[in-house]
């Protein structure tokens, strides 16, 4: 048998046929070493073969017998050595979301730099760019691997222990389960002390029923050491909202956020909550969590008075201790609640900390996280559960095919392999993943199929309205008479824009471990909504959703696209298999299973008078949702509408929603009015803005940026690198979920179309800012998960099915395509605190749009607007000046 050294270890190769990537998780337990492909395009699989980076999922093991390989888990050499300078640098660059992809891109830098010392951009990019992130971090991954650089020339300065800051994370293990789910029960009913031991648990109780997006309130726990254990329903698939939050507790009861720990995303201990969507974690749990806190502080003042003996009104906290301000008395909140079990649940509003008074939230916190560096952090595709067994499910060949025999003979007939039906759903359980998908490719079945699908989409959405229900409920509004106003009109600009079906990409596919025991079943699964998988499972077994419980682990990405259905598929093999199952989507079924942001078809029609002003705006969109269609800027006569299509491919919630594809035809349109009107496009947006907040953030991206008016479409030339550019600025603006955003881009074209993004400046005000990090982090990733919709992201299909199911066939940003960024962030304590994960994306593609415009006077309405890195021949849809 032959061997390798791994980690300075030598071990025996037994399946020298197997991938290094299987050999490396399954057989060594090297869960840092991920998957993402499976075809050599992701990266998340790198590791080091004699020190140069090699992508496992394409090599056998037996390939690189005799040689030594290095995965994450052993590149700062045996435990107790200090942590290579590209992991030190990548935590203190806060260079990560999710953390996916941190452990491939962490061996391929350290390769770059042990090769090259002093790397420049572009020899990182390059260097790099075989790694995905689909999060966005590439320019704080460059920072850090500067950062690495400059540490290993000055020396290691030693493995850091626990940072400051750095909390250990909670072992959900350590809590037991209670016997009913705590958002179920009464707080009088749980066992708050049981789990967490003596100390003081506050209760904000639920929304009033009705209420909507429905929440259940938040708790927390002070113990008798002086730590706070916060649980809310939101879960963290990477935006960071875990630090967020952790601060505002801290600011409330007024102690180190180091020693505050949040539980999420488990159903039996967490307060009921909608889902993690909308941007809603600061407005939902933020605001809970903020009142828990802030009564918590107020039960401890009481307990402090009597004391103290000093007056109520003399008491404050500080420090995680109450003070007497007459006497200089301090009291730690250890000291008041030990040997107490006290349950408070609140009556009323306690008094809140104003943003403009915030000392701990409001200013930029790193929380470090050494677990995304080192392979530690866990994904539920890398959990194991005693006796696992691995799961896959017979697909249809496209939507709508029906199932019309199955032969299973074949797959039964493997050894370890059990075969599952249940109804219409096929599976199958073995004991490693491969021989669970070469059992599910024996099944012989047959399918009817359905009529291919529509080649010409647009036509498609245009003709077959759906029906008016649910979530999908069609939209009117109107103000004035926009047609008469169009009539009268001096001159009209009327045009259709587009946008094409996208997929979510998160780095790591959907996965779910699903465990039934005496009746009850426990799944672990990375989604946004576990409370509505929870419910999803109960109505599909027919069981209580009090024997249900979900866990949410680090998910790698989400983006609104994981909602549950391999939870469902596991559970289902878990009881024909009698055994814990473990489903994990293959990036084909990423591509063909899941749903898609829907396609939009976008019609607008708008109206100038002789002075240039804006009389009419007439805006329908079709398809994609009425979010980000209310129209900024003043207009007298104006229409919106939002009808729903039935769509023929699976679409659903997407980063942004539809605000991204009507900000896109909106701040077009007001480009392309701006032009026929002869006026500067800052200047013409600024006239027709009443929302103070959206000026300001405009005026700041602009100066920011260098706006310099009086720019003429496809102008002079100018001489760089060897050839002619043509140089184009551009901007946009929107409004969305409480926050205002505006972006301005640069592009650079050359004389055959090919087009460039050189820059982008993004100035965002979301109200109170709780964390500044975390927003800069979340404004640099949406933009460039933006900027893959905006210039080149688009799902294409053939008879109805998605063509190119791979990351090969679908491209997404990469270190080489991101231009350089800039943040403007306004902080407003004055308002309230409103999300920055969505926000912040929907300025890009109009703002490169109208770049390109600016730069080849080639007005693009269709997105992806440049699929092939050229302005398309024939884009010109529509036209400026109608009259
Ligand atoms: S490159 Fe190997 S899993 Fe993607
Ligand atoms: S942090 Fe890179 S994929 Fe999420």
């Amino acid at each position: 048998m032959s061997s390798i050294v791994v980690n300075g270890k030598t071990c025996e190769i037994s399946r020298p046929g197997a991938s290094l990537l299987a050999f490396l998780r399954s057989e060594l337990g090297l869960t840092g070493v991920k998957g993402g492909c499976g075809e050599g395009s992701c990266g998340a699989c790198t590791v080091l073969v004699d020190g140069q980076p090699v992508l496992s999922c394409q090599r056998q093991a037996g390939e690189v017998a005799g040689c030594s390989v290095t995965t994450i888990e052993g590149l700062a050499g045996s435990a107790g050595e200090p942590l290579h300078p590209v992991q030190r640098a990548l935590i203190a660059e806060r260079a990560s979301q999710c953390g996916y992809c941190t452990p491939g891109i962490a061996v391929r830098a350290a390769a770059l730099l042990a090769a090259d010392p002093d790397p420049g951009d572009e020899q990182i990019a390059a260097a790099l760019d075989p790694c995905l992130c689909r999060c966005g971090c590439y320019p704080r991954i460059v920072r850090a691997v500067h950062r690495a650089a400059a540490l290993a020339r000055d020396g290691n300065e030693g493995r850091p222990g626990p940072a400051p800051g750095e909390t250990p994370p909670l072992a959900l293990s350590s809590l037991t389960r209670p016997a009913r789910p705590w958002d179920m029960s009464a707080p009088g009913e749980r066992d708050w002390f049981g789990v967490l031991g003596h100390g003081l648990v506050v209760v904000w109780p639920p929304s009033a029923a009705g209420t909507w997006p429905r929440s259940g309130g938040a708790w927390l726990h002070v113990s008798a050491a002086g730590t706070v254990t916060a649980f809310t329903g939101k879960v963290d698939l990477g935006q960071d909202n875990q630090t967020a939050l952790r601060l505002l507790v801290a600011e409330e009861l007024a102690v180190d956020p180091a020693d505050v720990r949040l539980v999420q995303g488990d159903t039996d201990l967490c307060p009921y909550d909608a889902g993690t969507f909308g941007s809603r974690s600061m407005p939902d749990a933020g605001e809970a969590l903020r009142r828990a806190a802030a009564g918590a502080r107020e039960v401890l003042l009481g307990l402090a008075a009597p004391r103290l003996g000093g007056p109520h009104a003399y008491l404050r906290a500080e420090q995680g201790s109450v003070i007497c301000g007459l006497t200089g008395t301090r009291l730690p909140y250890g000291m008041l609640l030990a040997g107490t079990r006290q349950v408070e649940v609140l009556a009323k509003e306690p008094p809140l900390t104003s943003p403009s008074g915030w000392t701990t939230a409001g200013r930029p916190y790193a929380a470090p996280r050494a677990d995304a560096v080192t392979g530690a952090r866990h994904f539920v595709s890398d959990l194991r559960r005693p006796g696992l067994r691995y799961g896959a499910v017979l697909r249809s060949p496209a939507p709508g095919t029906v199932l019309r025999s199955a032969d299973t003979a074949a797959a039964e007939a493997m050894p370890g392999v059990t075969v599952v039906r249940d109804g219409e759903f096929i599976g199958v359980t073995a004991g490693d993943p491969g021989t669970a998908r070469r059992a599910v490719t024996a099944i012989r079945a047959e399918w009817d199929e359905p009529p291919p699908g529509p080649a010409d989409l647009e036509a498609y959405l245009r003709t077959h309205p759906a029906d008016d229900e649910g979530w999908q409920r069609a939209v009117s509004s109107r103000a004035g008479d926009p047609e008469a106003a169009l009539a009268a009109a001096a001159i009209g600009v009327q045009a259709t824009y587009t946008t094409a079906y996208l997929a979510h990409v998160p780095l790591e596919t959907r996965a779910a471990i699903a465990e039934w025991e005496d009746g009850r079943l426990t799944v672990w699964t990375g989604t946004n909504v576990p409370f509505a998988v929870r419910a999803q499972l109960s109505g599909t077994f027919g069981i209580s959703e009090d024997a249900i419980r979900v866990i949410v682990p680090p998910v790698g990405g989400g983006f609104g696209g994981k909602h549950g259905d391999e939870a469902v598929e596991a559970a289902r093999l878990a009881r024909g298999a009698g055994r814990p199952v473990m489903v994990h989507w293959s990036r084909a079924e990423e591509f063909q299973q899941g749903f898609l942001r829907p396609m939009a078809v976008i019609d607008v029609r708008a109206g100038l008078d002789a002075a240039g002003s804006i009389t009419a705006w007439d805006l329908l969109d079709i398809n994609a949702g009425a979010n980000g269609f209310a129209f900024p800027y003043t207009v007298p006569n104006r229409r919106l509408r939002y009808q729903p299509a039935a769509s023929p491919h699976a679409q659903g919630p997407y980063r942004a929603l539809s605000a991204t594809a009507n900000t896109f035809a909106c701040e077009s349109h007001i480009d392309a009015l701006a032009y026929v009107a002869g006026a500067d496009p800052l200047r013409f947006r600024l006239r027709h803005l009443d929302d103070e907040r959206l000026a300001a953030v405009l005026e700041g991206a602009a100066e920011r940026f260098g706006w310099r008016p009086g720019w003429q479409p496809a102008g002079r030339p100018a001489w760089r690198d060897g050839q002619w550019v043509w140089r184009g600025a551009g901007l946009a603006v929107g409004v969305e979920k409480g926050g205002r955003v505006a972006t301005c881009a640069e592009v650079l074209a050359d004389v055959s179309g090919r087009v460039r993004v050189s820059r982008i400046v993004t100035a965002y005000e979301c109200g109170a800012v709780v964390n500044p990090d975390t927003v800069i982090s979340q404004i640099e990733g949406g933009t460039v998960m933006a900027l893959g919709g905006a210039l080149f992201e688009s799902v294409t299909f053939i008879h109805g099915r998605v063509a190119r199911p791979s990351l090969s066939g679908y491209r997404v940003p990469r270190f080489t395509d991101v231009p350089e960024l800039d943040v403007v962030l306004l902080d407003r304590p004055d308002l309230p605190s409103a999300g920055a994960g969505e926000t912040p994306l929907i300025a890009v593609a109009p703002a490169v749009a109208n770049a390109v415009f600016a730069a080849t006077g080639r007005r693009l309405r269709s997105l992806p607007l440049l699929p092939d890195g050229r302005v398309p021949d024939h884009e010109r849809r529509g036209h400026d000046a109608e009259r």
